[in-house]
């Protein structure tokens, strides 16, 4: 809340008080003269002096009773009164609108550097799409500080949001790669693959390494960090695993440190916030029969009245964009369908649920490449699909997803151009009209059907306040029409089929395809 509407919200709050007090002073006064009025007329003689006095306080008395409403009553009559009525407050805490995280585009000459960095001895690996969990735990006090995980093949397989902010996300897609394609991306480029080399030609590794770096950020101007880059040793005495590497970073610029801080607290806000939902969202709508009947329709095994959509074949390549727990994910993956699926996830709790799920499945289903059928997960923001090939998938799936995107049309462009020609996307979520209530009225009736509710009352509690107040700002963001003209913009030409009754009739679903026509000859 703005510091205006705060004052604004503490003057009526104070105005209110006021006319409280004012109106029972009133009450007060005019009961007590008309009583005073009653005992006196029959505590008299009733001659006529004491009967002008008791006339004189009833009528003052009666006066003061009605003078309140009378004057609204006029002020009514001449339109000065408007009758609001009473407002439901959606969003008592309110968002501040989804942070922004972007990714930058590479360096014109990151070729160039790609081949001064492959002519010196630092290590180097291929490029790949993996997620190396074992590394996943940043310990970090203070999460506006930069800081990512390098293990010992010098790959990065870690960082957290100050970095991906900081960095305007210039690690997505390339987690599991050398940390030089990092490094191709800093202004001073050069002297740090260099520095790498004297440190990399030493008879054995300090524990510590310090270096200055040089960075233009998209956001944020120009960076000057400190790199402060610390061993972390395994077990065996003597041997290093990684290293942990934080980032001092100095803004040339106070006002964009400030922008910086702003959009860090969001983004660490807001990734708090998933990790409270994961706690309790896949527990709550697992349970009920509405949710799992919203992902066998985005499936097409179900079915609202005539709407339905095809089911996705055995064999598909799928890509399911802000998979949360994996709930869509595991209906995909049963391994004798042979799918190949790539689920991205940005939050950590969210995604260590998934892949525990999908472990669950069976020993080969989470996988590392895309070379054949099974899941890789992937935990990161989901901007420019950085790491993924063109003409790949036959579905994209995003399941109440793409209304929390900031940048919708980015990143609908990158799904039209990760899909084959022909292939289809899949869009569920809220729209302009959706009812809450009438939502989580139909959840908890599934539940109390099934003797759940008592149990998981608590969570289904917090999976409501936290739609109503903290997602509430973007809930109500667009309808079929809105969701049409972003697939358009994003260069989508077949939109449908569509339907607005999804989801106990409070989400909409929206498809779209490729253009079959835009094979390379
Ligand atoms: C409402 S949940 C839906 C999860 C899942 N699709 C489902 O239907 O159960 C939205 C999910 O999107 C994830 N998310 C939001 N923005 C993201 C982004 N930019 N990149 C990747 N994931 C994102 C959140 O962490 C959260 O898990």
């Amino acid at each position: 809340m703005s510091d205006d509407s705060t004052d604004q919200t503490s003057d009526n709050v104070q105005k209110a008080a006021d006319n409280k007090f004012e109106i029972i002073t009133k009450y007060i006064a005019s009961g007590t003269l008309i009583v005073l009025s009653t005992i006196f007329y029959f505590g008299s003689d009733r001659s006529v002096g004491p009967m002008i006095i008791c006339a004189v306080m009833a009528i003052v008395g009666s006066v003061l009773l009605v003078v309140g409403p009378a004057k609204w009553l006029i002020n009514l009559i001449a339109g000065k009164v408007v009758i609001t009525p009473m407002k439901v407050n959606k969003s008592p805490i309110p968002l501040k609108g989804i942070p922004k995280i972007r990714v930058k585009a590479p360096p014109p000459d990151l070729e160039k550097r790609r081949s001064y960095g492959a002519s010196k001895s630092v290590p180097k690996t291929e490029s790949r799409l993996v997620e190396l969990p074992d590394y996943s735990a940043i310990p970090s006090t203070d999460p506006t500080v930069p800081t990512y995980v390098i293990n010992e093949e010098c790959e990065i397989v870690d960082w957290n949001n100050a970095f991906a902010l900081a960095f305007d996300n210039s690690m997505e897609g390339h987690r599991g790669t050398p940390i030089l394609e990092w490094v191709y991306r800093l202004d001073n480029w050069k002297e740090v693959i260099d520095h790498g080399e004297a440190l990399f030609s030493m008879p054995s590794l300090p524990p510590y390494d310090c270096e200055d770096i040089l960075y233009t950020s998209e956001s944020f101007g120009l960076l000057r960090v400190k790199k402060h880059a610390y061993h972390i040793p395994t077990s065996t005495e003597g041997q290093y695993d990684g290293w942990i590497v934080v980032l001092d970073v100095e803004f040339a610029d106070e006002t964009n440190r400030l922008l910086y801080l702003e959009r860090c607290f969001d983004l660490v806000q807001m990734d708090l916030l998933w990790s409270d939902y994961a706690l309790s969202y896949d527990a709550v709508l697992t349970a009920s029969d509405t949710y799992p009947k919203l992902l066998r329709l985005m499936i097409g095994e179900d079915k609202i009245d005539d709407f339905h959509l095809k089911p996705i074949a055995a064999g598909a390549k799928v890509l399911d964009l802000g998979a949360g727990t994996g709930n869509l994910t595991e209906m995909l993956a049963k391994p004798d369908d042979g799918r190949t699926i790539v689920a991205i996830e940005n939050n950590r709790l969210m995604f260590d649920l998934m892949r525990r799920k999908l472990k669950r499945i069976g020993d080969k289903v989470l996988r590392s490449d895309t070379s054949g059928p099974g899941v890789v997960t992937v935990r990161e923001h989901a901007t420019k699909l950085e790491g993924l090939d063109a003409d790949f998938f036959d579905v994209v799936i995003a399941n109440n997803t793409l209304y929390l995107l900031e940048d919708p049309v980015g990143l609908l462009s990158e799904c039209a151009r990760v899909l084959k020609p022909g292939g289809e996307i899949r869009i569920s979520g809220p729209k302009k009209d959706t009812n809450l209530n009438q939502l989580f009225g139909r959840i908890r009736a599934d539940l109390t059907g099934k003797n759940q509710f008592k149990h998981l009352q608590q969570h289904y509690e917090k999976v409501k306040r936290i739609n109503e107040r903290r997602l509430a700002p973007n809930l109500y963001r667009w309808d079929v029409s809105d969701v049409t003209s972003l697939l358009k913009e994003a260069g989508f030409d077949e939109i449908g089929p569509t339907t607005t009754r999804a989801y106990a009739g409070q989400a909409m679903i929206v498809v779209a395809r490729t253009s079959s026509n835009n094979v390379d000859a």
